[in-house]
């Protein structure tokens, strides 16, 4: 399923300012992805170099373009740099979409992607009329299951060695909410 938009829908809040990643960012988007703290659960190496944080920038563009997906990048009020990334990895058919989310480990423990969960999951159902989100955690990320249930998200089941990555199988909790 392809969501098309006509500009890119910043959000903001009394905390935040949810909005468009540019090529401006790349510097914030490295020091996120360049933190093993941050990437020890994803199927990705920490970044080495600011060229692969512009290669992740241009992938976000392309999905937004082609209407396959949607990132946001996390500001604070009265900040000017990106301190994480949200937004839809993918829309699936039957309007469900793909959750994903990361955070600069210094911004960590503060409640800031709770709240951004929050955001975008109302987002998603109220204004892109999906009517299922989901969301697959490593079962030793307890900081992502917590985000997730504290926001509404339900454990749904356990995909035993679903995914394959760092030469390991890896068990992969499936959560969701829906409308
Ligand atoms: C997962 C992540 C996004 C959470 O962001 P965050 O803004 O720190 O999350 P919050 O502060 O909103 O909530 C974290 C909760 O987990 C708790 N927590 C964190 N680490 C924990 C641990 N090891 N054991 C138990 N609880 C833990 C915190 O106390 C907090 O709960 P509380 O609000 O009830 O006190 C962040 O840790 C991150 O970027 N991790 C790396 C990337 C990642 O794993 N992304 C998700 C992939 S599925």
């Amino acid at each position: 399923m392809n969501i098309l938009f006509d500009h890119f829908p910043a959000l903001y809040t009394e905390r935040f300012a949810l909005i468009e990643i540019t090529t401006d960012y790349v510097t914030d988007i490295y020091n996120i992805f360049s933190n093993d703290n941050v990437t020890q659960f994803y199927d990705c190496d920490s970044f080495k170099s600011k060229n692969e944080a512009l290669k992740l920038i241009e992938l976000f563009q392309k999905r937004f373009k082609d209407g396959t997906g949607i990132r946001w990048g996390i500001t604070l009020k009265n900040d000017t740099k990106i301190i994480g990334t949200i937004g839809f990895n993918s829309f699936q058919s039957d309007m469900v979409g793909r959750l994903g989310y990361d955070l600069n480990e210094n911004y960590w423990n503060q409640g800031i992607i709770s709240e951004a969960i929050r955001i975008i999951t109302e987002y998603g159902f109220r204004t892109l009329n999906l009517h299922r989100i989901e969301a697959k955690v490593i079962p030793e990320n307890i900081a992502s299951s917590i985000v997730l249930e504290k926001n509404g998200y339900i454990k749904e089941g356990i995909m035993r060695d679903k995914g394959f990555w760092k030469n390991q199988h890896h068990t992969l909790i499936l959560y969701s909410r829906n409308y």
